[in-house]
């Protein structure tokens, strides 16, 4: 008999198992957008990983996420794609993708599954998405919401600013949240809102809410990896929380190796070939 093992299978999250989480125990999310980041995010344990159109403000240096293309999301999913064995991973459907007609909005969801390897795409808005949101789920293509501070109508908010506060903005986004739950996502994302809200949706929905900016009763919590890792130093959101200081550590090992080249002693014998 062979002693010989085969490696460990890692057990894949898929949006059923995210969904079934609801009420059991929290979820974590964190974007990635290209492999070496999309490893370590998944080593970490985290249950999803979301190719975010933040990408556009992370990755591209943009002051919003509305000049991210399809084409954009798809190459930074496949990339996502090859680092992630367990998570669940999930893209982003960018700006004008899916505003125009649902037939727009099926191929976009249908190009990140297809190109990208996504298994689930996100998109933005409430009671106008539903329809959308019945015809992916309809051809078999896992939709998570997102409300609130939707990012892709930064203009029409003024800014990056809390949604909910008043009354009638607060009745929308739990009109929205319920529609596109009722049309089939099976988890939705909820952004900047005060906490009250985050609860109530959290109470109100069937499927697991995951908050950013919306308090500690939702279903999880999703940030974007730039944050978590304090890569700028200069940006924190104030919902975010910096769990190391990567941006100014990155900074000091680029000025180690400029000194060095300057200095002569890099490369040194143990760097050179003979
Ligand atoms: O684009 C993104 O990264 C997002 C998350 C912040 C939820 O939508």
């Amino acid at each position: 008999m062979s002693t010989t093992t085969a490696p460990a299978r890692v057990a894949k999250l898929s949006a059923v198992s995210i969904r079934d989480r609801k009420g059991k125990d929290k979820l974590s999310a964190l974007t990635a957008y290209d492999v070496v980041f999309a490893r370590l995010a998944d080593a970490s344990g985290v249950d999803i990983v979301l190719v975010g159109d933040s990408l556009g403000m992370m990755v591209q240096g943009h002051a919003n996420t509305l000049p991210v293309t399809l084409n954009d999301v798809v190459y930074h999913t496949r990339a996502v794609a090859r680092g992630v064995q367990r998570a669940h991973l999930v893209a982003d459907l960018p700006f004008m993708s899916y505003q125009a007609s649902i037939e727009d909005g099926v191929r976009a969801a249908g190009r990140l599954l297809q190109e990208g390897g996504a298994e689930a795409v996100k998109l933005e808005g409430g009671v106008e998405v539903a329809d959308l949101v019945h015809k992916l789920t309809s051809f078999g293509i896992p939709v998570m919401g997102h409300v609130g501070m939707t990012p892709q109508s930064v203009h029409q908010f003024g800014g990056f600013r809390v949604q909910g506060r008043q009354e009638e903005s607060h009745k929308r986004i739990v009109e929205g949240a319920l529609a596109v739950a009722q049309a089939g996502a099976y988890s939705v994302v909820v952004e900047s809102v005060p906490e009250a809200l985050g609860a109530e949706l959290s109470q109100t929905l069937a499927i697991p809410t995951i908050g950013i900016g919306a308090g500690a009763a939702c279903d999880g919590q999703i940030l974007v990896m730039h944050d978590v890792l304090g890569l700028d130093p200069h940006w924190k959101p104030r919902f975010a929380r910096a769990y190391a200081q990567l941006g100014l550590a990155a900074q000091d090992a680029f000025a180690a190796f400029v000194r060095d080249v300057k200095s002569g002693t890099f490369p040194g014998p143990e760097e050179t070939f003979s």
